[in-house]
């Protein structure tokens, strides 16, 4: 017997309040995502009447919900259990926003596999991850948990957290099945208001916001979340063109599609259902297969049948998916292998080594004036000043996993580590976003003897993440009083001042990058937060990390990002007639893909072959890259492309390839990056994609300022 025909067998055994058992997840009550906490559910479990859960960890609590609805429930279907292991489960890898800018497909792949294992010795076999929402306004809480601004970034980091967290074989021990979110264009909710309404073409679907998504659906992904909102109209928990039609329909999805918490339920808010039954009619009729939190399917369901709102067959469709997914999960042949040895001691000691390799490449290095860093050699007196200099929760970032809340290494105990003989003074001097002013002069003093201030910054790990908008992107509470008065002290006495700047978005300070001696972006780095750091103050890594979004230097700015179009009036500071402001340049305080680092490139030789091609061609770009900087570093080289002229105007830049080299001092190197010449179509006049010949220009460097680029002209025919 296939497995699919034993699970036909088992769908015509089971009753209707089974099959949407299997349709239905609810939470455990060990940990809270939501704004509603479910009672107990064993009951319900033995029934059979749910079948999956989410927020439970523990092999031994797993382990035990398991039993009861493997030997005491009538049919003995294993549960599906998710949990939100977004950036580590036990050990915490930095934020996504912050991997997102290492540029490195395998670094992206390593710590989702490596999360994977850990939250699978936990007994969980679903994450809700990769969260593949572009993000291009940081008023919005949750670029923090995704790739950035731009889809072919996040089309890349899609199909690695796919791998990562699924492995090679989902019926592993220790893999997980990923479920792609949040399905899609959250990010473009309006003025950066976390659940707001969204209103995008359909062309800028297809060319921003659906290519994660499609990435994700040819990596394998097992599942995908609807996101919260709608788009024009139309909430995504119901929008059956873009599940129904493009999802499943167009890319062939077969996975399980599961909603977000209690989605369902908020299509009556939305004004789409009058009550339950039809909001679970609409989401089923949608695809959508299993009810996060709405006791929808539950409750409505049996009412939309009465109805004829929706038929059994509807409903058997959604289970066998549902079972479908146990089953290659490997639940029906032994519901206890994940979780069954618990992690080993050497793979948790190499967890918490990738977490501080991957934290000192994700830390990018904004600002450093007079080479301020790495901090010289002979240092021995050091102020660790600031309300996030020694808070180990804040490291976490705002998915944590499992991870505890102290643990995590601190800025002050990483310097700590580092310099056992230096004499190392701390003072918060302010809370993260208090008013109260009393500590700053007690900071000021900590730093009488210092040689160097490190100057800890930014946001806690609460201000960013889900329901988390800021309408003001400044420093929080009074710590720019501390440090505009830790900076005037220090800089009186010729002392320098070194940011590390924690955050889970931009912050628009053009103040503090023109004040600062140097600004490390550390965003939130995870458990190892603390050493990586040092490891870069201190000159043991050179820093590499680039900016995976477009950094505004005023908040009217927003939403900045660098794939923009020309427009008619492309501005021109000759012309007033041209888009721009009166008050601010239209230029970022930092572009997409900036970041210094100890080394100093110089690209030249840009080259392409064949410099004419055909839509079935690859091409081949490359460019030397030389380190005329004293100190070994890497270097991330950016390939864009700009057609002039084409039947759709075209944006200034498009990504469509990144690579890395290290190179010592003195090193030259070659950058080769392949390029295929399909992936020079776009969604043409009718929506669908075409090629078309003509000239494209061919931009390389380091960034997307495209004053810097070189350029080299490619002609398609
Ligand atoms: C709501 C969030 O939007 C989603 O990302 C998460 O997976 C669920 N809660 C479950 O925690």
């Amino acid at each position: 017997m296939t497995a699919l025909s034993r699970i036909d067998a088992l769908i015509g055994q089971m009753t209707l309040a089974e099959k949407l058992g299997q349709l239905t997840m609810t939470a455990a009550g060990y940990a809270v995502t939501g704004p509603i906490i479910a009672g107990d559910s064993t009951a319900a479990i033995r029934e059979g009447t749910i079948g999956n859960l989410l927020n439970m960890v523990g092999a031994e609590h797993v382990h035990e919900v398991q039993r009861i609805a493997v030997e005491e429930s009538r049919l003995g279907i294993p549960l599906l259990i998710g949990y939100d292991v977004v950036h580590g489960h036990r050990t915490v890898f930095p934020v996504p926003i912050a991997e997102a800018g290492i540029f490195d497909r395998q670094v992206w792949e390593q710590t989702a596999r490596a999360a994977a294992a850990e939250a699978a010795a936990d007994g969980l076999a679903m994450t809700f991850a990769p969260m593949l929402d572009i993000a291009r306004d940081p008023r919005w809480g949750r670029g923090v948990e995704g790739p950035g601004e731009d889809p072919y970034v996040g089309a890349q980091f899609a199909a690695a957290k796919v791998r990562g967290f699924q492995g090679g074989q989902l019926a592993a021990a220790d893999a997980l099945a990923a479920c792609a979110k949040h399905f899609c264009a959250y990010g473009a909710v309006t003025a950066g208001r976390d659940y707001a309404a969204v209103d995008v073409s359909v062309r800028c679907l297809r060319e921003v916001y659906l290519p994660p998504f499609a990435a994700a659906v040819a990596a394998g992904v097992a599942a995908v979340m609807p996101a919260f909102t709608d788009i024009a109209g139309v909430p995504m928990t119901a929008n059956r063109e873009l599940l129904a039609g493009w999802l499943r329909g167009r890319l062939g999805f077969e996975g399980v599609i599961v909603t977000d918490y209690n989605a369902i339920a908020e299509l009556v808010r939305h004004g789409v259902a009058a009550d339950l039954a039809q909001a679970a009619a609409l989401a089923l009729q949608a695809g959508v297969d299993i009810d996060m939190m709405a006791d929808a399917y539950r409750r409505g369901l049996p009412v939309a049948l009465e109805r004829g709102l929706v038929s059994i067959t509807q409903i058997d469709t959604a289970v066998r998916r549902v079972l479908t997914l146990k089953s290659r999960l490997g639940l029906f042949t032994d519901p206890y292998r994940r979780g069954a040895t618990p992690e080993s001691a050497a793979a948790i000691a190499a967890h918490r080594l990738l977490a501080r390799q991957v934290a000192a490449r994700s830390l990018v290095l904004l600002t450093n004036r007079n080479e301020a860093l790495p901090l010289a050699a002979d240092i021995h007196d050091i102020a660790v000043v600031g309300p996030l200099a020694d808070s180990s929760i804040d490291m976490r970032g705002p998915w944590w996993g499992a991870a505890a809340e102290v643990g995590h290494v601190t800025v002050l105990s990483g310097l700590r580590d580092a310099l056992p003989g230096a004499r190392l003074v701390h003072a918060a001097g302010v809370a993260v976003a208090e008013p109260a002013l009393g500590g700053i002069a007690a900071a000021v003093a900590a730093c009488e003897r210092a040689q160097a201030v490190v100057l800890c910054l930014g946001e806690s790990a609460a201000m960013s993440g889900e329901a988390a908008s800021r309408s003001e992107l400044g420093l929080p509470g009074a710590q720019r009083q501390l440090a505009e008065a830790v900076l005037a002290w220090a800089h009186s006495r010729g002392v320098p001042v070194i940011v590390v700047l924690f955050c889970g978005r931009p912050l628009v300070l053009p103040w503090l990058f023109e004040a600062a001696d140097a600004v490390l972006g550390a965003w939130f780095p995870g458990s190892e937060a603390g050493h990586a750091i040092a490891d870069i103050l201190l000159g043991q890594v050179s820093p590499g990390a680039r900016l995976a979004t477009t950094w505004p230097r005023a908040l009217g700015q927003v939403p900045l990002f660098f794939s923009q179009r020309p427009g008619g009036r492309p501005e021109d500071p000759q012309d007033h007639y041209t888009s721009r402001y009166m008050d601010v340049a239209n230029t970022p305080q930092f572009p997409f893909g900036h970041g210094l680092s100890y080394g100093r490139f110089r690209l030249d030789n840009l080259r392409i072959t064949p410099a004419r091609a055909t839509a079935d061609d690859r091409i081949l770009v490359q460019v030397d890259v030389q380190n005329d900087g004293a100190r070994p570093a890497e270097e991330t080289v950016f390939l864009f492309v700009h057609d002039r002229v084409a039947s759709v105007a075209r944006p200034i830049l498009e990504l469509k390839g990144f690579t890395k080299l290290q190179l010592a001092p003195g090193e030259r190197g070659t950058a080769t990056l392949a390029l295929a010449a399909s992936a020079l179509r776009f969604v043409g006049q009718d929506l669908e994609l075409v090629f078309e010949p003509g000239e494209v220009e061919v931009l390389v460097g380091s960034c997307a300022d495209a004053a810097l680029l070189l350029r080299a002209s490619l002609i398609l025919e």
